[in-house]
């Protein structure tokens, strides 16, 4: 299949965004294939490169490579997959002893737009986004297979289908054993996450280098994890010696996960685990545990709606407000946002706000984002979702 750009549509994909959105599209020359692959044209006809079409979305190619259209399929998912392979090896030194948990494959970020491929240890946990992937998926695990060397392949998604793009949902085993659980290595904390539990693929792989981060200040502080999943934050923070840390969050199945992962890395004191929401809980369930010297307040996706923006960006500021309520006289406080929407400025505005009324000076120390195995094509804001702010919380 080919597919011409509209005259003034051309200039995102020269500059490398990887996605033609279906108003961008003047014409196409026949229906899309079994492989669901097409050839993109520039109004001249020019070849702009080539990508996966899928037909009910608006997002209609979204472009693998600006180099010709590989003869084999097989051939292109083997060496992207093992280029991918290479580069956290060579570059961020994935796996490691200390670390077996990584993004294998980022989507548009390792020319694979659709597929992410998370690692644990001999595990590998793939999600499909888009219809295209979804028809090549079992190639595509036995190439992940193959390159990686791993026992299991699975595929897993809780998200509903949506838009005829993501047709499936729940756990699919590919190749191997089935597992009911995830165990896996990051910066030499042990982790086990049911599968019943698993949020993404298992874990919040993409923080990771943030919470590396936060072992240069929790050292005899009391640190408070706000929505704490399965303990990564509070793990790192008792790593480092803090004081005692709590962690909250409203699921009491994560908070039990949590609580097996503190004991399994032999951390028995100086900690609590609370169930409760960010939303109205903060000051009834954690004033004994006042004050704090460190919060980490990382929510679930809030504001994924351009619609939402403005209600996203007033429940951050709330949220903030009740945390200082909390902090100590010169604390830290680490915001975090999943949404691209709600980006770094977005959070500086919110907490800035919600630190004026309590005269605050708010002064940032560290930008964190998601970690460096998530690459993502420089001109592809979308792909860049996580934001981290580290901010130093003072009187003014
Ligand atoms: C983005 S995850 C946190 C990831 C974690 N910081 C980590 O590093 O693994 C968000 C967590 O917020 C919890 N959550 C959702 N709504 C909540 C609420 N209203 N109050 C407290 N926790 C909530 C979810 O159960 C989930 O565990």
């Amino acid at each position: 299949m080919k597919v011409y750009l509209k005259k003034g549509h051309v200039k995102p994909v020269w500059l490398g965004h990887p996605w033609v959105f279906a108003q961008s599209v003047d014409k196409t020359d026949s229906q899309v294939g079994k492989d669901f692959v097409a050839t993109v044209y520039d109004p001249r006809g020019n070849y702009v490169g080539w990508g996966f079409v899928s037909p009910n979305s608006s997002i209609r190619v979204r472009i693998a490579s600006r180099y010709d259209p590989p003869t084999s399929l097989e051939e292109y998912f083997y060496g992207s997959i093992k280029k991918a392979f290479n580069f956290r090896k060579n570059n961020l030194n994935l796996p490691s002893v200390h670390t077996n948990v990584y993004r294998l494959v980022n989507s548009e970020g390792d020319g694979l737009p659709g597929l992410i491929v998370d690692i644990y240890d001999k595990v590998a946990v793939i999600q499909i986004d888009t219809l295209p992937i979804f028809t090549h998926r079992d190639v595509l695990a036995r190439v992940v297979r193959d390159v990686v060397g791993v026992d299991t392949v699975f595929f897993l998604d809780k998200r509903p289908p949506n838009e005829g793009e993501r047709v499936y949902e729940g756990f699919e085993l590919a190749y191997g054993e089935k597992v009911d659980e995830l165990i896996f290595k990051e910066h030499d904390l042990s982790y086990t996450v049911p599968l019943d539990v698993a949020q993404k693929s298992g874990f919040y792989i993409d923080q990771r280098e943030n919470r590396l981060f936060i072992r240069n200040f929790v050292n005899s502080r009391k640190v408070l994890d706000l929505c704490c999943y399965v303990g990564g934050f509070m793990l790192n923070a008792l790593y480092s010696n803090a004081s005692l840390v709590v962690g909250l969050d409203r699921n009491p199945r994560v908070l039990q996960s949590a609580y097996s992962n503190v004991k399994l890395n032999g951390f028995y004191d100086n900690f609590a685990l609370v169930e409760g929401s960010f939303k109205s809980d903060l000051n009834r369930l954690l004033t004994k545990y006042t004050p704090f010297d460190v919060v980490i307040f990382d929510p679930p996706g809030i504001g994924k709606k351009r619609y939402s923006l403005n209600a996203a960006v007033s429940l951050y500021q709330t949220s903030v407000s009740r945390i200082l309520e909390l902090l100590a006289e010169d604390a830290v406080l680490v915001v975090c946002s999943c949404s691209y929407l709600i980006g770094k400025d977005e959070l500086f505005e919110a907490v800035a706000a919600a630190a004026s009324k309590f005269s605050k000076i708010v002064s940032l120390y560290y930008l964190g984002s998601q970690a460096s195995c998530h690459l993502t094509p420089l001109v592809f804001n979308e792909g860049r979702y996580l934001s981290c702010v580290f901010c130093r919380i003072s009187r003014w």
